[in-house]
């Protein structure tokens, strides 16, 4: 088999999909990503740019699976997608000033703890006249049903689930949704696992000595945990020369590194 040497730098650990950002794990990368709208969002919010074409294309599925099973022809809205620090730090101080610490604390991150100035988060809602901004309705029924259903397949979870507050550190929003990537997005949603909970997990299985292999629809994947923090400032991994590669930090101090082999 040929195996081909990856480098990783110093800052992978904190950029990727995969990044853990919560009150305990700040945003490092200051960067504003590489974004793009999400096509036929009425609002034309963006999020970085493999995200948005993962989002269009489950809203496309969900829609066009909703249709066909003959439930009724509503509408999903992207409410709000990538926000600067400074969008953040506004939206905080207002709901600060409209709603007090309670609601603000329970369901506004403070800035520089936002998903969404990761581009990785997008708050979605059913298509009324009248949509808040903060707590959208996303309902569980119809055709928002069949995008949950499906959201896994695409890389989206449900980021802040009911009864997982301790957790997440955030109250329920069932309209956040983000996007970890494939397999990861099944493994946690198979696992009821949340992000905080799936970094801390995936670390027992070390890169080089017992990767994770999750196998589903005819594809292997191989998910290890490196360790960067630690060590100079490049670490060199081997990887198979004939999968897809993808690595993304954890925000916290390593890597994770997932090998997909493919069709068999
Ligand atoms: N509503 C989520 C927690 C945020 O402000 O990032
Ligand atoms: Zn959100």
């Amino acid at each position: 088999m040929k195996i081909c040497q990856r480098k990783i730098a110093r800052e992978s650990v904190f950029c990727g999909s995969l990044i853990l950002v919560n009150a305990k794990h700040r945003l490092r990368e200051e960067r504003e990503p590489e974004l793009s709208a999400v096509r036929d969002s009425r609002l034309k919010m963006r999020m970085q740019t493999v995200a948005a074409q993962a989002l269009t294309a489950l809203i496309a599925a969900s829609e066009r699976a909703a249709w066909q099973e003959e439930k009724n022809r509503e509408r999903i809205v992207c409410v709000s997608g990538y926000r600067s620090r400074e969008e953040q730090a506004g939206i905080f101080a207002r709901s600060l000033a409209e709603n007090g610490q309670v609601f603000t604390e329970t369901y506004v991150a403070y800035p520089g703890c936002s998903e969404h100035e990761t581009g990785l988060a997008m708050d979605l809602g059913k298509e009324q006249k009248e949509i808040d901004f903060i707590c959208p309705e996303f309902p569980r029924d119809g055709m928002f049903g069949v995008f949950r259903r499906l959201a896994p397949e695409y890389g989206f979870v449900e980021r802040y689930p009911a009864g997982r507050e301790e957790q997440t550190g955030i109250g329920a929003e069932p309209w956040h949704f983000r996007y970890v990537g494939t397999p990861h997005a099944q493994i946690m949603a198979e696992r009821g696992m949340v992000l905080e909970e799936y970094v801390r997990w995936i670390r027992q299985y070390e890169l080089s000595d017992n990767p994770f292999l999750y196998c589903a629809g005819g594809k292997t994947a191989a998910i290890g945990y490196l360790r960067v923090s630690d060590r100079g400032e490049n670490v060199y991994i081997a990887v198979p020369g004939n999968g897809t590669v993808s690595i993304s930090g954890d925000n916290i101090d390593g890597v994770i590194v997932t090998v997909e082999a493919g069709e068999r």
